[in-house]
């Protein structure tokens, strides 16, 4: 027979435990799962191909998957392609490479012009003068059909 005390006790003993096991079990998933921060490493497709004007670089908008521990969303960001012909495309990042500021380009120029320490690449991404420490980064891309899917962001190395 359970007296009324070590009811009392054990009763408190449960709910301890199951408060310890609210907190504790997130933070082992948290620990123990893995996830972190990352980026959609998967290929992102860009769109048609046969939109891409042959020697003119454009701001294309697509959309990636972003994984943030279990959180997954989709954000829309631009990138620049340029299309040499229907079989090579270039595609670069959107951001210098000196602090990341977003760039344009300047037809009348005819470079990449990042106006926030005036760095100044070429059509190929060179650094043509300014700041910027290496040119502009490059995603793989490949290209199925008329459609062209981009890879992961490669580093590019030199001035030019
Ligand atoms: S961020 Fe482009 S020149 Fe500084």
């Amino acid at each position: 027979m359970m007296t009324r005390r070590k009811f009392q006790e054990w009763s408190v003993i449960l709910l301890g435990g199951i408060a310890q096991a609210a907190v504790a079990v997130p933070a082992l998933i948290y620990l123990l799962v893995p996830g972190g921060k990352k980026t959609g490493g998967g290929w992102t497709d860009a769109g048609s191909i046969a939109t891409l004007p042959t020697g003119r670089p454009t701001e294309v908008a697509i959309q990636q998957e972003r994984q943030d521990a279990w959180k997954s969303s989709v954000e829309t960001t631009t990138v620049w392609a340029l299309k040499k012909s229907d079989s090579e495309i270039v595609v670069y990042s959107p951001q210098c490479t000196h602090l990341g500021c977003g760039y344009h380009w300047e037809e009348g120029q005819q470079h990449f012009l990042c106006p926030c320490h005036e760095s100044v690449f070429s059509k190929d991404g060179a650094v043509v003068s300014g700041v910027a420490p290496r040119p502009l980064d490059r995603f793989e891309t490949r290209i199925e059909g008329d459609r062209l899917w981009l890879g992961p962001l490669a580093q590019q190395e030199g001035k030019g």
